[in-house]
């Protein structure tokens, strides 16, 4: 590694070409290149291209941050109350100021859409401890505010229609932060999403002892067991995700239950039903887990109602998701 691989403009380039050992075979998000998009850094908006984040940011070298990922739809965040909720309160537990307001946060979120011309869109909000001073102690620094968009539109529909297989993580996620915490450092999830790609899987599932189903590498997970919806309870420590209170409502003012249980892969030949959910994505059905069929392998007439349901009130209806 590190070896000179060729020169670039007389300089020596010491990046060695890509070469993908594997190309994962689930639906991965196309970014176009092109798109003249926006971000907000440090208090100012920013051509995408051009925003830059110090290499002295805490967030950078200590992974001393948190974040939010928000839907934008026709230029509105959605739910933006209860990702403004979770976004203090992963402050809170970490002890990281939070000197902005819900209203300059949400209009952060639909400027950069704006000037991106993105109505639609997911928004990542990251705050982080600002500069790394030489030690982990804090130091006094404002945090510091980035917050990017992407277009929504990668959702393939053929994820809503047919569904997605979801691989189980061959290790366990070790919480040293609780788990309400919406934490940057993503390595395990990156980690088991690597194993679900070797495997051909849209999404990697985490258990804790005794098999007990927590939840997938950025979603929640969803069983429908004799027509009712059941989801792991947040006491196992999972993150309280805010698509997850909506679609646990929606179940539960459609007649189809929408309670916390503890749920197994081995009790999966009791489901009809499974699906997946997060702010992005909307509720997405899952039909295979750990390579086994679940129900008919098809989404199920109760994921089916609650996506169309959860369109209903997002106004999500081009999309489905
Ligand atoms: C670990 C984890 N769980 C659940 C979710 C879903 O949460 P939400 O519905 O708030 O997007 C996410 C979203 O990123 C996540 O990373």
């Amino acid at each position: 590694m590190g070896a000179k691989t060729g020169t670039r403009g007389g300089m020596p380039d010491l990046v060695p070409p890509l070469t993908p050992t594997r190309l994962p075979k689930a639906p991965q998000p196309v970014v176009s290149a092109e798109a003249p998009r926006w971000a907000f850094v440090d208090g100012r908006y920013v051509r995408e291209g051009k925003a830059v984040v110090p290499v002295l940011d805490r967030g950078l070298l200590l992974g001393d941050g948190i974040f939010e990922t928000v839907r934008v739809k026709d230029g509105v965040p959605e739910f933006f109350d209860d990702h403004f909720r979770r976004l203090c309160e992963s402050a809170r537990l970490v002890r990281l100021r939070m000197p902005w307001t819900s209203p300059q946060l949400e209009a952060i979120c639909a400027g950069i859409c704006r000037r991106s011309r993105l109505p639609d869109a997911s928004v990542r909000l990251t705050v982080t401890r600002g500069a790394y001073r030489g030690t982990l102690s804090d130091t006094g620094d404002p945090p510091r505010l980035v917050a990017t968009c992407s277009s929504a539109s990668h959702l393939a529909r053929s994820l809503y229609a047919d569904g997605v297989s979801v691989s189980i993580a061959t290790f366990p996620r070790v919480h040293a932060i609780d788990p309400r915490v919406k934490a940057i450092a993503y390595l395990p999830a990156v980690l088991a999403r690597l194993e679900a790609d070797e495997q051909g899987c849209y999404e990697a599932m985490f258990l804790a002892g005794r098999g007990r189903i927590l939840e997938l590498s950025t979603a929640t997970f969803f069983a429908v067991r004799e027509g009712k919806v059941l989801t792991p309870p947040l006491r196992l420590g999972i993150l309280a995700g805010v698509t997850r209170k909506a679609v646990l409502r929606l179940a539960r003012a459609s007649g189809h239950g929408g309670r916390e249980a503890v749920l197994r892969p081995q009790d999966l030949p009791e489901w009809d039903e499974a699906f997946l959910t997060s702010a992005v994505r909307g509720l997405i059905p899952s039909v295979r887990l750990g390579g086994q069929r679940i129900g008919t392998g098809r989404p199920g007439p109760v994921t089916r109602s609650l996506i169309e349901a959860f369109a209903g009130e997002t106004g999500r209806l081009d999309t489905s998701g």
